[in-house]
Order: structure tokens, then C-alpha cells, then sequence
């Protein structure tokens, strides 16, 4: 079943993603990896999004303070690195908070690293401990692509995924 994500439609877009929350929960059920659950949640949401332009992870970097670095992706070339603080992944780590962005070139110091971007969602991933481990980063190429569906959406199935 493909959906394609429209703010105008939350009721299709949270039974679908009631749906891809079992699925995704089902194939990382065993799997320790960490490295390996992040490619396969990008892999099936973007997958069951066809909205989803990129769909990604940013580490943070233990070598580093306060910078992201790259993680698994589907889409296009990805920036490498992201200081906290910078751009909309980067205020998602430094505030710890989801930004859901309308339209991404109204947001003070975005980052293009594609220029279709055009909305964006950026969700902290945190671990059992709460502690911040990454942030997971949704662009579309439709300006107003996310709302508080896919917060909650996507922040229940980060939680379940590396928190539980
Ligand atoms: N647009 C993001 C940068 C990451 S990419 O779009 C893949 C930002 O401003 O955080």
C-alpha cells in the first residue's frame, strides 16, 4: 500500500503509520545492532512514504562535542557533518525537541544540502537512558509536508526502536 503524505489528510497518514510502526517493530525485533535498526527504519519508512525525498539519521559524535555526523539515509547526498545549534537538525539536537519546518528556506540558517528540499521534520532519537544519541531527519520536496502527526508518529517509533 503506498500513501502519499499530505498535512490535509491525518487520519490516512496515522493508520498508515500505525501500520509501518508493527512492521518496522517486527523486523528489528532481535536485532542489537544499532547501525543495522537505523538503516532498516529509514529503508521501510521511506519506503512507505513516497513524500519521504530524504530520510535519514544524523549521529552525534562521540569524538566530537556538540556536532553530528552522518548516519544510515535513504535519498540524496547527505552534508557530512552538522554542528549543534545549526540549521534544523541541528537545533533539533541542541534543543532536544522535534522541529517540524513548513517551509525550510524560512528557517534562519538552514542547511541546504539538496536544493528540493522544500519541508522538513527533525526528531531527537534518544537511548534507554535518555541520553541523545542522533537525530532522525525527514525532507520532502512539497513545502508543508509534516505536522503533529508525524511527530508523534515518528517520535513513538524512535522511542520504541533505540529507547525501549
Ligand atoms: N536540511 C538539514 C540538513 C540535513 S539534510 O537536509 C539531509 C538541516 O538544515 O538541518
Amino acid at each position: 500500500m503506498s500513501y502519499v503524505a499530505r498535512a490535509d489528510r491525518p487520519a490516512d497518514k496515522a493508520a498508515r503509520y500505525a501500520e509501518v510502526a508493527e512492521e518496522i517493530a517486527s523486523v528489528l525485533d532481535g536485532e542489537p545492532n544499532r547501525i543495522a535498526r537505523m538503516a532498516t527504519l529509514s529503508s521501510m519508512l521511506a519506503d512507505a512514504f513516497p513524500a519521504f525525498f530524504w530520510t535519514g539519521f544524523y549521529l552525534v559524535d562521540e569524538a566530537k562535542q556538540n556536532e553530528l555526523v552522518v548516519g544510515p539515509y535513504q535519498g540524496t547526498l547527505g552534508c557530512l557533518r552538522i554542528p549543534f545549534g545549526r540549521g534544523v537538525c541541528g537545533a533539533a539536537a541542541a534543543q532536544q525537541k522535534t522541529q517540524v519546518v513548513p517551509d525550510v528556506h524560512a528557517f534562519p540558517g538552514h542547511i541546504a544540502c539538496d536544493s528540493r528540499s522544500a519541508s522538513e521534520i527533525v526528531a531527537p532519537v534518544f537511548d534507554a537512558e535518555g541520553k541523545l544519541i542522533a537525530v532522525f531527519d525527514v525532507d520532502a520536496t512539497e513545502k508543508n509536508a509534516f505536522d503533529q502527526v508525524d511527530a508523534e508518529w515518528l517520535e513513538r517509533i524512535l522511542q520504541r526502536a533505540f529507547a525501549a
